[in-house]
């Protein structure tokens, strides 16, 4: 077995690990859930255990790879490895007891993500990719939309944390596009969001001022589907599109008026 399917092999472990980690704390009438930046952005016990079981597995399997987590950041080990990790993608739902929240885990080498892990647990959806060798859910092989046509689509976006204190909220874009679809949702978790558009569940997805946690290992499995991955712009973090090729024009059309 070489490296990369091995560390993938761990990977999947830590990912089930830190899922049984969230189910144990899912609808608790106890959970201890704080505020960060303000009052929208929200950090549970769970998220903390589940970063520090992920981090204590990984220091303890592989000691020279580094890790970069949503809640504790860079722990500054200098490696060609470097997992990425959202302990908790989906914690609004997480702590509303919607069952829609993964664990999302994307693995670095010298820059480039080469694996990529997103499990549901309380979906019991695993899905996970190698660079080249394709992406999966639950062990089957997965594909984007064959859609063709953005009034047969149904896409998914968000809305960034910052939406009370910044205009640029993307309550414009999902103005525009609304009527031009046949279905338009907002799901709760990036992650997750990117990986059904990767199955072709969802037909496309887009969010701007997104973080490289909560899309690190979701755009592996998004392009090893076939999906396009397009970045929207610069001026906001990980601002995105996830489409099939056929719907990434029409849907750049909508986003971005001034473009055409
Ligand atoms: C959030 C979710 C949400 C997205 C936010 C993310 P978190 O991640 O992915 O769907 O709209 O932009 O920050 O805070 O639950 O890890
Ligand atoms: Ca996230
Ligand atoms: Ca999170």
């Amino acid at each position: 077995m070489n490296d990369k399917a091995h560390i993938l092999l761990d990977a999947i472990s830590i990912a089930r690990g830190a899922g049984q980690i969230q189910m144990a704390n899912f609808r608790s009438a106890t959970l201890k859930v704080e505020t960060k930046d303000n009052e929208y952005d929200l950090v549970t016990a769970a998220d903390k255990a589940c970063e520090a079981f992920v981090a204590s597995k990984v220091h303890e399997l592989y000691p020279t790879h580094s890790v970069l987590s949503e809640e504790s950041g860079d722990d500054d080990v200098k490696s060609d490895w470097q997992w990425v990790v959202d302990p908790v993608d989906g914690t609004t739902n997480f702590k509303s007891g919607l069952p829609y929240f993964t664990i999302s885990i994307g693995i670095r080498y010298r820059g480039e993500t080469v694996i990529g892990v997103v499990y549901a647990p309380r979906l019991d959806e695993l899905f996970t990719a190698v660079k080249g060798e394709g992406a999966m859910l639950n062990g089957e092989p997965i594909k984007c939309s064959a859609c063709t046509s953005i009034s047969q689509a149904v896409v998914c976006t968000g809305f960034p944390y910052d939406k009370a204190e910044n205009a640029d909220n993307n309550i414009a874009e999902s103005v525009r596009m609304i009527p031009k679809v046949r279905g338009y949702r907002r799901l709760g978790s990036a992650s997750l969001d990117i990986c059904y558009t990767a199955a072709g569940i969802l037909d496309a997805f887009w969010e701007l001022n997104l973080h490289i946690w909560d899309v690190c290992a979701a755009y592996l499995i998004a392009s090893e589907a076939g999906c396009e991955i397009h970045r929207l712009r610069t001026d906001r973090a990980e601002s995105v599109l996830i489409s099939p090729k056929a719907l990434t024009q029409p849907m750049l059309d909508v986003l971005l008026p001034s473009t055409i």
